[in-house]
């Protein structure tokens, strides 16, 4: 494939097309999530509803767990959400999704 956006979008559509179950483990996406994101999120629960970037609270909070798996496996470009599918297993994905859905309270 010659146009390397038509690839990403072929990619991203894929992966949509084939969004998991969301079952992961919400214990294990806590260790994730303070080995990968936490020198830019804020991963604690009642951090507070920060932007730039959101606290992980501030997201469980305005999206549904299928919007947060998209937007790890597909950051908004320029963002400056590093494309951290290229090192984390689908499974540890899903393990992230659930920590952060599990923070949806107040
Ligand atoms: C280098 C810093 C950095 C790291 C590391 C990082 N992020 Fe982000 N993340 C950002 C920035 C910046 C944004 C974009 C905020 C915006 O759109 O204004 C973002 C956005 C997001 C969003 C979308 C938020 C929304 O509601 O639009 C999710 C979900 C997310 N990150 C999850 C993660 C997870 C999970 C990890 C660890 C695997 C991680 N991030 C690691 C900086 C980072």
């Amino acid at each position: 494939m010659k146009n390397p956006l038509l690839f990403l979008a072929t990619f991203v559509m894929c992966g949509l097309a084939a969004a998991p179950t969301l079952a992961g483990d919400a214990a294990a996406g806590r260790r994730l999530a303070e080995e990968h994101c936490v020198r830019c999120h804020n991963i604690e629960k009642g951090a507070g509803f920060k932007l730039k970037p959101p606290s992980f609270q501030a997201i469980a909070i305005y999206r549904t767990s299928e919007d947060i798996w998209s937007r790890i496996i597909a950051p908004s470009p320029h963002s400056g959400m590093p494309d951290v599918q290229w090192t984390l297993m689908p499974e540890e994905v899903q393990d992230l999704v659930a920590y952060i859905a599990s923070l949806d309270v107040p």
